[in-house]
């Protein structure tokens, strides 16, 4: 009986051990649910989304100082969890994406970035957005 528990043990540490450390290889650790490489193809689009609104790269620049229409986003990752107190830098990209004029940075207008991707672009695509500004360190 005693011989049994410690093999039953030993089964379900493998079990643990297996659940804990399999499968993440192939994820990339910035990535929170998006894929960066979609994501940077999506950004660098002229025109994006159902209604073929016009596209990240032509308002943000990734030049730093670069200001076209919008901020340079050049370091944006280093930078995007400390525009709002208590939103980390993930929150804070989706919301800039889905709802502009929630924070609006400050020295630039509200408004002016194009308001309707949240409803242009699949939820997936916004994924990839995110993750892909979250490797711009
Ligand atoms: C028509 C111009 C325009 C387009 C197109 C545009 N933006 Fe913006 N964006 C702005 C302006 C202006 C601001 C600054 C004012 C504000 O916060 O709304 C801004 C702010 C932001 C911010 C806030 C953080 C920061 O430092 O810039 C993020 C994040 C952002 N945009 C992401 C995007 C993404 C992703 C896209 C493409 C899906 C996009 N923008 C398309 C003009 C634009």
């Amino acid at each position: 009986m005693r011989k049994l528990l410690v093999v039953l043990m030993a089964f379900s540490m493998l079990l643990l051990l297996a659940a804990c450390g399999g499968g993440g290889d192939a994820v990339d650790e910035t990535a929170v649910g998006g894929d960066a490489a979609r994501g940077e193809r999506l950004y660098n689009q002229t025109v994006i989304g159902s209604a073929s609104a016009p596209g990240c790269i032509t308002c943000h620049s990734l030049e730093p100082d670069v200001v076209l229409v919008g901020p340079s986003h050049a370091g944006l990752a280093s930078r995007a969890g400390n525009y709002v107190p208590g939103m980390s830098a993930e929150e804070f990209l989706r919301q800039s994406i889905v709802d502009p004029d929630a924070h609006v940075v400050e020295g630039f207008p509200a408004g002016v970035m194009y308001q309707n991707y949240g409803q242009d672009l699949a939820a997936p695509q916004i994924d990839d957005l995110v993750a892909f500004m979250l490797t711009l360190e």
